[in-house]
């Protein structure tokens, strides 16, 4: 409470009127964001979280194009989080920043007490890694990125998962095992597409699997090009290839759900939506891991990095296990700085989360978000495997086992 500058109730909802009054006819945001970045675009705050540094506001586009104008400017990209519906009351955010809060303490404790789990080689699961192939994300990558767009707020903005989606259903056709669905949104008409692959053991135990599918070009121009090869057409196809190969092995014993994500890059839409409905439903995650940009080897081939905020340090450590075991890849931990990507969506939700991801922050592909967001020369897809490998050795691994995040 002491950390908190408090705004009364009353003042954000007579604030939140005076916005729709001030700019009628524009559309209202709730949004989470850098205070910093809400300063500097001159954004009203009408809650501000000291400790994170994060603040809450109800923007209009102006705001929005302001916010995004000014990330850029700073080298970084749209910096906001859209929450689900507006706050009825202040005290709904409050929470939120309490249960992220809640959430980093819960990690401190796991890194006082917990490290290094160890995972031992199993046969049929390197067997199945030998069996990814980088060829197969290439030619998904290009098919993904063939696309004018895949922006949801696009002219045609659920052409690509349509597509995708039918693909995915002839794949699994023979298998009564596994559903595939389209996701529909409050906030956005794109759909998330979703693959579940029912456990036979512990069915309600989920592992979830999931990249954003979406792209953007600048801000958001309508159907400008926006080819989003790395960002996410990469991770996209790491994990379709981790899913072409986990399908061919039989059922798992835990859940495994595969999730591309529509409207990331519009505040993380599809996610959130989806991480809430599961929170409302009480759904047991045990584990959620994003693929968010894999191709790009920006700090020298077979090292990635692995992002400590907004994820799970059990699961961390985690991926250090299985990549000891089977990957042997060189691990660099770095920071979005804020909730970068769709794990934020299950992390904030009280789930845990991973992010490996191509390299550290200031090494990632600097053309994303523009048309020059192709594959060029240096883009490598032997570094996109590592992606799928760990996506398959979850489901493979954590998938038929009964280790989940120990409690406190
Ligand atoms: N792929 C990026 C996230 C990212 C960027 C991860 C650079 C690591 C390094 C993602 O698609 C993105 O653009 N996220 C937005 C935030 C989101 C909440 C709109 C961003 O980074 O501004
Ligand atoms: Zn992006």
């Amino acid at each position: 409470m002491k950390n908190m500058m408090f705004i009364a109730a009353t003042s954000l909802l007579a604030q939140t009127a005076f916005a729709h009054t001030q700019f009628s006819g524009s559309e209202l945001t709730p949004i989470y964001a850098d205070l910093s970045q809400l300063k500097k675009a001159s954004v009203p705050v009408l809650f501000a979280d000291e400790k994170s540094q994060m603040g809450y506001t109800v923007a209009t586009s102006d705001m929005l194009n302001r916010l995004s104008a000014s990330a850029h400017h700073d080298g970084r990209c749209g910096n906001f989080e859209a929450l689900t519906k507006i706050p009825s009351d202040i005290t709904e955010v409050k929470k939120d920043f309490q249960a992220v809060q809640k959430q980093q303490e819960k990690n401190l404790s796991y890194e006082r007490m917990f490290r290094n789990l160890n995972t031992t080689v199993d046969a049929k699961i390197a067997d199945a890694v030998s069996e990814l192939n980088s060829n197969n994300i290439k030619e998904t990558v290009t098919w993904l990125s063939s696309y004018q767009s895949r922006y949801n707020r696009g002219t045609n903005p659920n052409q690509h998962v349509q597509d995708f989606y039918n693909k995915l259903k002839a794949q699994t056709a023979n298998l009564p095992y596994i559903t595939v669905d389209m996701v529909a949104h409050v906030k956005t008409p794109q759909k998330s597409v979703r693959v579940s692959i029912k456990g036979s053991e512990r069915p309600n135990e989920i592992i979830v699997l999931g990249g954003h599918l979406d792209s953007i070009s600048g801000w958001g121009f309508g159907n400008a090009k926006a080819p989003g090869a790395d960002d996410n057409a990469s991770g996209s196809s790491s994990l379709y290839e981790a899913f072409r190969v986990l399908i061919t092995k039989g059922q798992p014993q835990r859940t495994v759900e595969f999730m591309w994500y529509a409207g990331e890059e519009s505040g993380l839409l599809g996610s959130a939506e989806i991480a809430e409905s599961y929170k409302t439903e009480r759904k047991a995650v045990v584990a959620v891991l994003q693929l968010d940009m894999t191709m790009f080897p920006g700090n020298g081939a077979g090292k990635i990095a692995s992002m400590t905020d907004f994820t799970s340090p059990w699961l961390r450590d985690y991926l250090n296990s299985i990549n000891s075991a089977y990957i042997h890849a060189e691990i660099l931990e770095d920071q979005c700085g804020y909730g970068c990507s769709d794990h934020a969506s299950w992390f904030r939700r009280g789930y845990p989360a991973l992010m490996p991801t191509e390299a550290r922050f200031n090494s990632m592909f600097q053309s994303i978000h523009t048309e020059r967001d192709v594959i060029t020369p240096e883009s490598s897809f032997e570094h996109a495997l590592i992606f799928s490998k760990i996506a398959l050795i979850m489901a493979m691994d954590l998938g038929n086992s009964t280790l989940r995040e120990p409690r406190f």
